[in-house]
């Protein structure tokens, strides 16, 4: 059985990816009672309009998930029009360390993967909270963002996003980094088939995707990260130690201790099986260092209480 906890847009969106695809069984969790409730009848009565065998439950309990291969942490407040993701550090910080205690205790040997903003301040306090080793405490934002990269590459230049091969590491807000140079599309580097002012251009929405999204519709993204969910809860439950973009806690790799950021990692069974080192140039680390900075500042935003 996969856990989701939070019933919000991301949590029903992913509940939504994993059920359709008969990947396991769903159970969402949430505070707000009949919520989840609610939405696991209306999606298992879809579930049963396209015949799917999988079974969806609520439940305000966090007992229920004892038992769990998988945990997903969507819950938390949103991004509003015009704040940053940064901003939302303290008040997520006092729901994320409440969940990391719950799933210590109920779901220990579980991977978990965070969801919730800023992202990687998150992790590292999920990380800290909780004491789970490091490789079970995942957080997704890569998979968002290189996914958006590859959009905006693939609309450029008319091909399917599923030629092309984006990198994108570093934080989840504005210090994002997208490598232009370690992209592909069919092989070739993103330098060699697009100008530098389309690149800049590419580089330029993909950071500010997510804000976009805002904008637009008055509320964050959830299809985006419901589907990428999705697919880390696939490679994690299938050992598929497939590669994907997600915020590691790093103790060496990278040269960096103590820190949660977005980079290259293996996912299978154990949850991150490896973190992948990119060789990047001098240009591309300094602006990683800047990235890391952003997420360390970030960091220290939490009152030490909810490292705890
Ligand atoms: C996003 O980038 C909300 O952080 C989320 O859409």
């Amino acid at each position: 059985m996969i856990t989701i906890i939070g019933s919000g847009r991301v949590g029903t969106a992913a509940a939504m990816y994993i059920t359709f695809q008969e990947l396991d069984d769903v159970l969402l969790i949430d505070v707000v009672p009949g919520r989840p409730q609610g939405e696991a009848l209306d999606l298992a009565h879809a579930l049963s309009i396209l015949g799917k065998s999988v079974k969806v439950y609520g439940s305000n309990d966090y007992k229920d998930m004892a038992g769990s291969d998988l945990v997903l942490v969507t819950a938390g407040f949103p991004r509003g029009p015009g704040m940053t993701r940064e901003q939302l550090v303290e008040k997520n910080a006092d729901v994320v360390r409440d969940i990391a205690k719950k799933v210590a205790e109920y779901a220990p040997k579980a991977p978990v993967i965070i969801t919730t903003n800023p992202l990687d301040a998150m992790v590292y306090v999920f990380y800290k909270a909780s004491k789970m080793p490091r490789n079970k405490v995942i957080g997704f934002s890569g998979v968002l963002d290189s996914g958006r990269m590859r959009y905006y590459i693939a609309k450029k230049l008319g091909v399917s996003p599923a030629d092309v091969d984006a990198v994108v590491i570093g934080q989840h807000g504005e210090k994002m980094l997208p490598l232009p140079r370690l992209s592909r599309v069919a092989g070739l580097s993103l330098e060699k088939v697009l100008s530098k002012a389309d690149i800049d251009e590419v580089v330029t929405d993909t950071i500010k995707a997510g804000a976009k999204i805002i904008e637009l519709r008055g509320y964050s993204s959830s299809y985006g990260p419901g589907a990428g969910l999705m697919l880390m809860a696939k490679a994690i439950k299938k050992d598929e130690k497939k590669l994907f973009f997600a915020s590691a806690c790093l103790d060496g790799e990278y040269g960096l201790r103590d820190v949660c950021v977005n980079v290259p990692v293996i996912l299978g069974r154990n949850g991150i099986e490896k973190v992948v080192e990119l060789d990047l140039s001098p240009e591309e680390r300094r602006l990683f260092e800047e990235s890391v900075k952003a997420i360390r500042d970030n960091v220290a935003q939490v009152p030490p209480k909810y490292l705890e």
